[in-house]
């Protein structure tokens, strides 16, 4: 088992990173034998994986609430659901939630609890590689409005992250490899050790081998937790996490957040970001056919072919990341670290899409 911290002082929590099991003691000794416990999933976890973490609390005032799957289910609607559940239950701030899902169960149950008496403890326990690798971590918690997603949220750390590989075998192929997605993304920005277990491992990666996966969970949330530790309200660093977003969201936007997962939209995001990198100069040819066939290695598209700059230009120049009218790109350099700058040719980015 592996353990990171994250977090500072008061809001510091720890991370644990599980094979088949999850850790029994700890979570128990979290959840003490007297609080009240609200479990919020959906109802595309298999109920099996339900039934383990339940089997796994011996504390037996649990209560679920399971809201349908989908994006969807991350609205104004279900966070008063909520609320209400906690209100019925009589939630006070010794009692605790529990996030069990994927990231849209953990970013607005980690609202809920942000905002329900003004905060009570969470537990994440993520259920998608996706979640695992990135949204349980890092404190970043939200529902979407009608404005636009993830508008209206909340920094608020978990009190505790758990995670267990064998939670992976039941997703179906694409949401696993909307995960694997984020994991190439920790490795093209800097994790070289990620980078060379991928390019060593693929296969077993593909196969999903439990005791690889343990291993590239581990070195993701370790560049993640280092880089959100530095930057809780994403001032600065942070922003390196966001490599082959701005195109990654320009490509979701463009498909009305339809038929395309987060993971596929930032991986061709990646590609263009990387080919970006290689017209501006900070990178060689070389360099970017190592990125393409690293993406590739996994069996992850990284045909953008569909996605012209024409088609994407409107929603490149809306970017949250826009700031006094100037874009800031996340780009590569020949050591595969990232980094945020403004000064590009614009006649490059047109280039790099086509
Ligand atoms: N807070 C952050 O920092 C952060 C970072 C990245 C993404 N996000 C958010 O995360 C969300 C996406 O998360 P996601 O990709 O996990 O999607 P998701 O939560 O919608 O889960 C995808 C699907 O997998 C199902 N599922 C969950 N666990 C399963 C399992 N073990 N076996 C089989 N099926 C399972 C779910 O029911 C759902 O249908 C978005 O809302 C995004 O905005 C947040
Ligand atoms: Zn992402």
């Amino acid at each position: 088992m592996a353990v990171i911290s994250a977090g500072k002082g008061k809001s510091k929590y720890d991370i644990h990173i599980n094979g088949s099991s999850l850790p029994k003691k700890i979570l128990n000794k979290h959840l003490g034998n007297k609080n009240k416990i609200l479990i919020v999933t959906d109802n595309g976890v298999p109920k099996g994986h339900i039934k383990k973490l339940k089997s796994n609390i011996n504390n037996k005032n649990i209560n679920i609430l399971t809201l349908s799957n989908g994006e969807n289910s991350k609205s104004f609607n279900s966070y008063q659901k909520i609320l209400n559940k906690l209100f019925e239950l009589k939630f006070d701030r010794s009692d605790i939630l529990i996030a069990f899902g994927g990231g849209m169960v953990g970013d607005i149950s980690g609202f809920s609890a942000a905002t329900y008496l003004r905060g009570i403890k969470y537990i994440q326990i993520p259920t998608t590689l996706l979640a695992q690798v990135d949204s349980s971590v890092g404190g970043k918690t939200a529902i979407n409005v009608t404005q636009g997603k993830n508008l209206v949220g909340a920094f608020y750390n978990p009190s505790l992250v758990l995670i267990s590989t064998h939670f992976l075998q039941t997703l179906a192929d694409h949401e696993y490899k909307s995960g694997l997605g984020e994991v190439v993304k920790y490795a093209l920005i800097g994790n070289k050790k990620l980078k060379k277990i991928i390019e060593k491992n693929s296969k077993e990666i593909i196969k999903r081998n439990e005791s690889i996966l343990k291993v590239i969970i581990e070195e993701s949330i370790k560049t993640k937790s280092k880089i959100v530790t530095k930057d809780e309200k994403e001032n600065g660093i942070r922003a390196i996490l966001n490599f082959g977003h701005t195109f990654g969201h320009a490509i979701e936007a463009h498909n009305n957040y339809k038929n395309i997962t987060h993971g596929a939209a930032i991986t061709l995001g990646m590609v263009i970001a990387s080919k970006l990198s290689f017209f501006e100069g900070h990178i060689n040819n070389y360099q970017l056919d190592n990125v393409v066939n690293l993406i590739n290695s996994l069996e992850l598209n990284t045909d953008h072919s569909g996605y012209s700059y024409s088609k994407l230009k409107k929603y490149i120049e809306t970017d949250k990341k826009i700031k006094n009218g100037k874009l800031n790109l996340i780009l590569i350099d020949k050591k595969f670290n990232a980094f945020v700058t403004s000064n590009f040719n614009n006649k490059n980015i047109s280039k790099a899409l086509n």
